[in-house]
């Protein structure tokens, strides 16, 4: 049955032309050797969760006592704000703020309030589990939010206990979709990172939830990020069989990318009830057209989600370096850039020492 569903037309077109990823009006900024440009800046703005999710802060390592950073190792929001000017003025226009979980930085909504008056930035967005979101929607959109995106992986009350590591807060985070939508933070957005054997039964009562509402649910093929969450190649359901699952339920068919390099394929439903999304970045890398870096809450800069160095500026910003100066090597870092973890997978995943890659609660996703 999977075979009966296309790629999605937007995939085509990307592989007939990775390479340069946009257009003219855009050149400013550098180039990476592989010809993409630095348009997406993600930020981590804490490494602490409230959460325990097993595929990303297992309890047994994270546990009471470990050790988080402290808050002066943190990039205070000054660095955070001078630094996104930096990236802007290298061509940077989309900003997400991500975690572990940003809502438990104290006074959020400023930082969001600093980085909107940033001339260039044309996007700023917000990755939480949703917990804390109820309390803060309103006063998020009053500083400039304009969406957000909540990740929630089932529906199912037991499961989700178990997914989130042993909370129970499942009506929490519906709270705070709801307390988002309400607050104008649309179309909010859902990311559900499927397993199979674990949550993948549940992608329908997910669809049906939401259907009809301004929601945009996205399922995201679970991905090897990090070091600690065992992932195998069969725990992937490929986007092709869940497309079928939900066609053949509510029939969709796809819809192009709203700019060049979007992450999620976009399918609507035929009867108008919205769209949904599928990040399929083990089975259809898109690496080609990525135009993303990341920006770790200790301030080290990345320029893969699967890297495993990144650049210090932490240390530029603290030693007095001038805006020339950092400047200057997040431009030579980019300009070096050759990054295609996910096109490279198997190949990197078959040699005999494993990659000691960066954490997922760390660099955000
Ligand atoms: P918008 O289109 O702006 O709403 O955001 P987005 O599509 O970039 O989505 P978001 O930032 O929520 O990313 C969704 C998920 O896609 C992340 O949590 C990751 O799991 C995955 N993802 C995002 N960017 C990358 C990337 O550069 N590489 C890989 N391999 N996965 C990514
Ligand atoms: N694979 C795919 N997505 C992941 N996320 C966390 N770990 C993984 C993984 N292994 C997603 C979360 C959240 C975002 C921060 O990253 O679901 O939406
Ligand atoms: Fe779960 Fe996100 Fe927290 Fe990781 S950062 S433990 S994925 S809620
Ligand atoms: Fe970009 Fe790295 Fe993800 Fe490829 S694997 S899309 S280069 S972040």
């Amino acid at each position: 049955m999977t075979n009966l569903v296309p790629l999605h037309p937007d995939r085509v077109a990307a592989d007939r032309t990775a390479g340069d990823a946009r257009s003219g009006a855009e050149r400013a900024g550098p180039l990476d050797r592989l010809g993409r440009p630095l348009q997406d800046l993600r930020i981590s703005v804490m490494d602490r969760c409230n959460f325990r999710c097993p595929y990303c802060m297992p309890r047994e390592q994270f546990h009471d006592n470990y050790q988080f950073l402290r808050s002066t190792e943190r990039l205070s929001f000054e660095e955070i704000v001078r630094l996104s000017r930096l990236f802007t003025a290298l061509g940077v226009r989309k900003l997400r703020l991500t975690g572990g979980e940003p809502l438990l930085r104290h006074n959020l909504a400023d930082l969001i309030g600093d980085l909107t008056s940033i001339p260039g930035v044309e996007d700023i967005a917000l990755t939480t589990n949703g917990v804390l979101l109820a309390q803060h929607a309103v006063d998020l959109q009053a500083n400039g939010l304009e969406r957000v995106t909540v990740s929630l992986d089932t529906l199912d009350r037991e499961l989700f206990k178990r997914m989130s590591g042993g909370f129970a807060a499942l009506d929490q985070v519906l709270a705070g979709i709801e307390a988002a939508i309400e607050a104008g933070l649309t179309p909010v957005k859902i990311n559900a990172v499927i397993e199979r054997g674990v949550n993948d039964q549940g992608v329908l009562d997910l669809v049906e939830r939401f259907r009809g509402r301004p929601v945009i649910v996205r399922f995201i093929e679970f991905m090897d990020v990090g070091n600690r969450n065992a992932w195998r190649p069969e725990m992937v359901v490929p986007s092709r069989e869940l497309v079928a699952r939900i066609d053949a339920r509510w029939p969709i068919e796809p819809v192009s990318q709203n700019y060049r390099g979007e992450v999620a394929q976009r399918w609507r439903f035929k009867d108008g009830g919205g769209e949904v999304g599928f990040i399929s970045s083990v089975s259809q890398p898109f690496c080609g057209s990525c135009s993303r870096a990341r920006l770790s809450s200790e301030g080290k800069f990345y320029t893969c989600l699967f890297a495993t160095q990144g650049l210090d500026l932490r240390a530029l910003l603290r030693a007095g370096a001038s805006d020339e100066e950092i400047s200057g090597a997040i431009r030579d870092a980019w300009l070096g850039r050759i990054d295609r973890y996910s096109e490279l997978r198997e190949e990197i995943r078959a040699k005999e020492h494993p990659l000691r890659k960066i954490e997922m609660y760390y660099i955000g996703g």
